[in-house]
């Protein structure tokens, strides 16, 4: 059991360094609501030099607090201060979610269950491929990759622009994944049936790039993992082309579901109204 304290409602957090663009509070407070349970979820601002000290006092509960979410620039650290981080952290040495449990800070990163569980939400049988195409190598492509391979997938394309990041990856996750520069990207896209955005390409206004999808397999499915704005352009592209699409914000919803479960004792439901709810926080701000 994650540890309670006496009397008390189960308190969380996200932190991260700046913390106040963070949409969790939004969806925690949210589910907590809805399902009518006692608790809090309070963003904390913890600089890189004051992390350490953050996550002594949370071990000692002088913090109050049975877990919470880590994010930028915190991942790494976190992982490397959590007594019992799981596989998937290990693999990925990052952590996004942590909870006391036994007098020990444990620790897993939900970001490649939140990808999986989305699409398999909103795109049933996207795994059920031969070849996926993952474009960048940056923190955030990693827990794709992991997922995109813990499902079976049995060809994995990175392309980078810096093509040693690529290499690492393949290193870490092993035979299935291979690493390329951006002048392959229209040969590994030749019959894949799943392409990933990780980059912010396009996005700056200046970038012109223009992606044949045509090369994919009739009815691939674009995905992309940023979700502000919604429809980003390489999401816009494949979209006028004809290929179905996924946004960002259904994994930033579903990597949120397994750490709330932890924390409050509640499975909770990804649903439009939420969805809705993050929307008018993004059109908002
Ligand atoms: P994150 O943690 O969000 O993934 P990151 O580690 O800075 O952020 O990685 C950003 C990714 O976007 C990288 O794959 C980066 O390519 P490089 O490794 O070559 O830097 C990619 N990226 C960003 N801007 C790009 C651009 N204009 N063209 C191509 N790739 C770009």
């Amino acid at each position: 059991m994650v540890e309670k304290r006496e009397n008390t409602a189960p308190a969380a957090f996200v932190t991260g360094w700046p913390i106040k663009h963070s949409r969790s509070p939004i969806i925690h407070r949210h589910w907590l609501k809805q399902n009518g349970l006692a608790g809090t979820y309070d963003a904390v601002a913890v600089s890189e030099e004051d992390f350490a000290s953050f996550i002594a006092e949370l071990k000692d509960g002088s913090r109050g607090f049975c877990g919470g979410n880590v994010t930028i620039p915190h991942k790494e650290i976190a992982f490397r201060l959590s007594d019992r981080p799981d596989d998937l952290a290990q693999e990925l040495g990052a952590a996004n979610t942590l909870w006391l449990q036994d007098g020990q800070l444990h620790a897993t990163n939900t970001d490649g269950y939140g990808f999986a569980a989305n699409l398999d939400t909103c795109h049933p049988g996207w795994d059920k491929v031969d070849r996926a195409v993952i474009l960048g190598a940056g923190g955030a492509s990693r827990a794709v990759i992991q997922a995109v391979r813990d499902r079976g997938v049995n060809e994995i394309h990175v392309v980078n622009r810096t093509v040693s990041r690529a290499e690492e990856l393949a290193d870490r996750f092993g035979q299935r994944i291979h690493a390329h520069g951006l002048p392959a990207l229209p040969e590994v896209m030749a019959g894949a049936g799943l392409f990933v955005n990780t980059t912010s390409l396009g996005m700056d206004g200046k970038e012109s790039a223009v992606i044949d999808f045509s090369r994919l397999k009739t009815g691939a499915l674009v995905t992309d993992i940023v979700y502000v704005p919604l429809e980003t352009p390489i999401l816009k592209q494949a979209h006028e082309q004809g290929y179905p699409t996924a946004d960002g914000l259904g994994m930033l919803l579903h990597q949120a579901v397994p750490g709330f479960e932890k924390w409050f004792g509640h499975r909770p439901t990804v649903d439009t109204a939420l969805r809705e709810l993050i929307i008018r926080d993004i059109q908002a701000t």
